[in-house]
């Protein structure tokens, strides 16, 4: 275990009354981007300002690289002294397995289900009774963030829902600008389906395929009309060469693209680049049609040690992160809302504000991260990497593959 443990400088005396120990834990994550690298230095700090030290272990290149490096080190007797996941069914079996620490002590003395807001997001870090990681945000990927410069450049006004965003690709066409800029990773292309879902096809057909597996809803006519969306975002996205999400949102930030359907962490980048919301860039939940968010988001989970020490570290970190000063630091650059609602968000942004309010008014989706388990998530992904990458498969082709999948969906 990569887990190392330092005495704090202090007399004979001291160490003889106090035993004062700071300890030192790795934490895995996959925040490597430049909002994401200055939302979790506010972890850092906290865990390094209560004299223990934070280890970073940032794996870049996303979750989908991340998640399963992270899973085989813990199986493997390999383990972090902590790591960020998305709660729920990614970290299930090794919960199950018995591999990570029990945090009920620690939620029950601070009284996380009275605070954690929505109290779901506790609910996926607990089983059987027990809790098992801390819910740090709210993330929700059903946005589309639009470039002022680029409609400006093309002399259209910033478009107000997905419907004007594709009626003003031309324009932005003939400016040399790419209407959609779209990541390569796998789970880009899964996050635009599901959000045109929502978007195009509507909430209830979005619950009904994500979260009742309902295979005639996805063969169905609203779903047909969603294949047909995804089909126009991949002509769109023409000219968009590059990989990783943050280089997407950046060619927005440029004006390079038009826009970009992507989570709210998004919004992270646009304030390192000094871009304001409102002003600089607009976003839309619910790409402008469908004002609604999911609310997903990270946890961070501890795996068991037999040391107390680190036990004692991990249970103070665990505890500084859902605190109210950490919450707001951490979420005001992260772009995500923090799970309480007990702080003072004076500070939110104009998008910050739009989640709140959707947020309070209750339109809320079932969490698309936790419907399926990873064998179908990996299923429903390679399909949309290969539509996406295929021009010659059509959107008819696509749905009948996926009302396969959903078939057999777990
Ligand atoms: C998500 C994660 C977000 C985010 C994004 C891109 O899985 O929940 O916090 O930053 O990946 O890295």
């Amino acid at each position: 275990m990569k887990v190392l443990k330092k005495l704090l400088a202090c007399s004979a005396a001291a160490v003889v009354s106090t035993a004062a120990v700071a300890t030192e834990l790795e934490v895995t994550h996959w925040w490597t981007s430049g909002g994401e690298a200055a939302a979790v230095a506010e972890f850092a700090k906290a865990f390094n300002d209560g004299g223990d030290t934070w280890v970073d272990g940032a794996i870049a290149g996303s979750g989908g690289v991340a998640r399963p490096i992270i899973i085989s080190r813990i199986i493997g007797g390999d383990p972090m002294g902590a790591t960020q996941l998305n709660h729920g069914r990614q970290a299930e079996e090794l919960v199950e397995a018995g591999l990570m620490l029990d945090l009920t002590d620690v939620a029950e003395k601070e009284g996380w289900r009275d605070l954690v807001n929505p109290v779901r997001l506790l609910d996926s870090c607990t089983l059987d009774g027990k809790v098992y990681c801390v819910p740090v945000n709210i993330h929700s990927p059903q946005w589309i963030w639009l470039s002022h410069a680029a409609y400006e450049k093309a002399g259209v006004p910033v478009p107000s829902n997905w419907d004007e965003f594709v009626a003003s690709a031309p324009k932005l066409r003939e400016a040399g600008i790419v209407p959609l800029a779209m990541g390569q990773q796998p789970w880009q292309t899964q996050l635009a389906f599901d959000t045109l879902m929502v978007a195009v096809g509507g909430q209830d057909l979005y619950v009904k395929i994500l979260n009742g597996k309902d295979a005639d809803a996805a063969g169905s006519a609203e779903a047909a009309k969603v294949f047909e969306a995804y089909a126009n975002a991949r002509a769109l996205s023409d000219g968009s060469n590059v990989n990783d999400w943050n280089q997407a949102t950046n060619m927005v930030i440029t004006a390079k693209a038009g826009g970009q359907i992507m989570g709210d962490w998004a919004q992270g980048e646009f304030q390192v680049a000094k871009q304001v919301a409102g002003k600089d860039y607009t976003c839309l939940p619910g790409l402008g049609v469908n004002e609604v968010i999911a609310t997903g988001g990270d946890a961070f989970y501890f795996p068991k040690s037999d040391d107390p020490e680190i036990t004692a570290a991990q249970k103070r970190m665990a505890s500084q992160m859902i605190s109210k000063t950490v919450q707001v630091a951490f979420n005001l650059k992260k772009g995500s809302l923090p799970i309480r609602g007990d702080v003072d968000l004076s500070a939110a942004n104009d998008c910050m504000k739009k989640g709140l309010k959707i947020l309070a008014s209750g339109a809320i989706l079932p969490d698309g991260v936790n419907a399926f388990s990873a064998d179908t998530q990996g299923q429903i992904q390679d399909l949309m990497v290969e539509f996406w990458n295929n021009k010659s498969i059509t959107p008819e082709d696509a749905q009948k593959r996926y009302v396969a999948i959903i078939s057999d969906a777990d």
